[in-house]
């Protein structure tokens, strides 16, 4: 340390030999002094890298906190997003029917359709299909929103799956006669009831066993088998219709998916059912299983436990 100007350098004493000893206190003091500050200052840089450490510690924390709240945001925004795509594809489906049916309505109401015609009649059919397409839509989102909302309105009623399954059967028995597919239940051995919410049950029943009939050509079958098997009951819908490219098996339980040849053959539909189904057999505990072979058929498993 160099002496700073106006204080007297002890080692270069201009004062003679005299002055000496005064200097050296002079000088023990001033490098006790010295010591003394180098201590306080070795002090203050601990503290101060010990803040310093803490510091960066909480900094790391905030940044951890702040990648948490990032990952929370794209999430959010993820559902965001399906949840738009939902409304604006649902909003599709609604509105192709209601266009058509406008249409006829028009033609009706401008006297353009005589009553009792092939044309009038020709109307009345499609109207009556596009209804039924729509009743079907509403009915599957609301079984979906019911899921959604954990609604468990029903839960823990007993269901018979093999009166279940003959219900469903009557229901469309007319729609298989249309097509010109017969369509066959069976039930092997006793079946036990299950436990669950029946009302979600047919509603997933009946998407498997109209898919079935859909999607199988006139002259086709379709057949249901309805079994019980280690504390499950075993449903199994299977048809000889158009299959699945295996490609695509993998997406047909996502909301709206439909297969390449569902659409290129203009059948009708939404992609809701078997996701429904997937989500319905999901809420009991069940699994779901399909196996597919394109242009020869299609089962579908579902397994709910006892
Ligand atoms: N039994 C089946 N045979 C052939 N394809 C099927 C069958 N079941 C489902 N699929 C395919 O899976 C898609 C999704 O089924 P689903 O969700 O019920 O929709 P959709 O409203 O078209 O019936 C269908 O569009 C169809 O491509
Ligand atoms: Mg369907």
């Amino acid at each position: 340390m160099s002496a700073r100007r106006g204080e007297q350098d002890p080692l270069r004493s201009e004062d003679g030999p005299g002055r000496h000893r005064p200097d050296v206190a002079r000088l023990m003091r001033r490098l006790e002094r010295e010591h003394a500050i180098r201590l306080e200052a070795e002090n203050i840089g601990e503290r101060v890298t010990a803040e310093l450490y803490s510091s960066v510690q909480r900094l790391q924390q905030l940044q951890a906190l702040h990648d948490e709240q990032g990952e929370a945001m794209l999430r959010l925004r993820d559902l965001d997003e399906a949840k738009d795509a939902f409304l604006s594809t649902v909003s599709h489906e609604f509105r192709t029917p209601l266009t058509s049916m406008m249409g006829y309505l028009e033609l009706i109401a401008d006297g353009d359709l005589e009553t009792g015609s092939a044309r009038m009649s020709s109307a009345v059919e499609v109207m009556t299909r596009n209804t039924q397409r729509l009743l079907h839509l509403v009915n599957d989102l609301l079984a979906f929103s019911s899921l959604q909302q954990g609604k468990r309105d029903d839960l823990g009623a007993r269901v018979d799956m093999v009166d279940l399954v003959d219900e469903v059967h009557r229901t469309l028995a007319p729609v298989a006669r249309r097509r010109g597919v017969t369509v066959t239940p069976s039930t092997l051995g006793e079946v036990p009831a299950i436990v669950g919410e029946r009302d979600l049950i047919d509603r997933a029943v009946l998407n498997l066993l109209s898919n079935a009939i859909k999607f199988t050509p006139a002259g086709g079958h379709v057949r249901t088998r309805t079994w019980a098997e280690r504390g499950a009951v075993l449903l199994e819908v299977t048809d000889t219709g158009i299959g699945i490219p295996a490609e695509e098996q993998d997406n047909l339980f996502t909301p709206f998916f439909r297969s390449s040849l569902s659409i290129a053959r203009e059948i009708q539909g939404t992609g809701l059912g078997l996701a429904l189904v997937r989500a319905a057999v999901d809420r009991h505990q069940g699994d779901v299983q399909l196996t597919s072979v394109e242009g020869e058929g299609t089962t579908v498993t579902v397994r709910l436990p006892v």
